[in-house]
C-alpha cells in the first residue's frame, strides 16, 4: 500500500527526455531540472558552478520539446549570451525545469576538466578528446592535440574567473 507522499509522486507529470548522442530516454518528473536526465547517463557534467547558472558546463543544445522547457530567466540569458556556442536552441540543464511531454537533447561534444584534475600535469599529454572552456564553451584543445601551459594557463584562469563569479553571485 502507497502512503499518501507516495500517491501524489506518482501523480506527477513526468516528460521524457531524449538524450544525443549517447541516445538514452529517460522520464523525469515535472518540475526537475534537464540536468537530472543528464547525471542518470552519468555523463560527464561537470557543474563547475555548482548549478548556479554560470559557467558553460551543463550547456546542452534543445533539439525539440523547448516550449516544454521553463522559460529562459535573467541569469541563465546572461550566461548564454557569452557563450560562442550559443545557439537559438541552448539551455543550461540546471536551469531549465521539465513542464512535461516530449524533449530532445544535445549535449555537446568534448570534455570540460574536473578542478580536481591537477592541469599542470596534463602539460605535454595528448587530449583524450576535445577539451572544451567551462565558461565560454569555446574549443581550447582538440582531440589527440598536445596540452601546452598556455592552455593549462588559460583553464586555471578560468576556474579562478569562476570562483571569483561563484563569490559575487549577487552582484552579476
Ligand atoms: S552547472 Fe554551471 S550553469 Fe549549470
Amino acid at each position: 500500500m502507497m502512503t499518501e507522499s507516495q500517491v501524489s509522486q506518482s501523480k506527477k507529470t513526468m516528460a521524457t527526455v531524449k538524450i544525443e548522442p549517447v541516445n538514452a530516454r529517460v522520464s523525469v518528473q515535472e518540475n526537475e531540472p534537464l540536468l537530472t536526465a543528464l547525471l542518470s547517463q552519468r555523463l560527464n557534467i561537470l557543474q563547475e558552478c555548482d548549478r548556479r547558472g554560470m559557467c558553460a558546463t551543463c550547456h546542452v543544445h534543445v533539439n525539440k520539446g523547448a516550449e516544454n522547457l521553463s522559460p529562459i530567466a535573467g541569469r541563465e540569458r546572461r550566461t548564454l549570451s557569452m557563450l560562442p556556442q550559443c545557439g537559438e536552441n541552448s539551455r543550461l540543464s540546471c536551469q531549465a525545469r521539465v513542464l512535461g511531454g516530449d524533449i530532445e537533447v544535445e549535449v555537446p561534444e568534448g570534455m570540460y576538466l574536473s578542478t580536481k584534475d591537477d592541469i599542470e600535469q596534463l602539460i605535454g599529454r595528448r587530449a583524450q578528446e576535445d577539451i572544451l572552456h567551462p565558461l565560454s564553451g569555446k574549443l581550447m584543445v582538440e582531440e589527440y592535440k598536445l596540452i601546452t601551459r598556455t592552455v593549462a594557463q588559460e583553464l586555471k584562469a578560468a576556474q579562478l574567473e569562476i570562483s571569483r563569479l561563484l563569490t559575487n553571485t549577487d552582484s552579476i
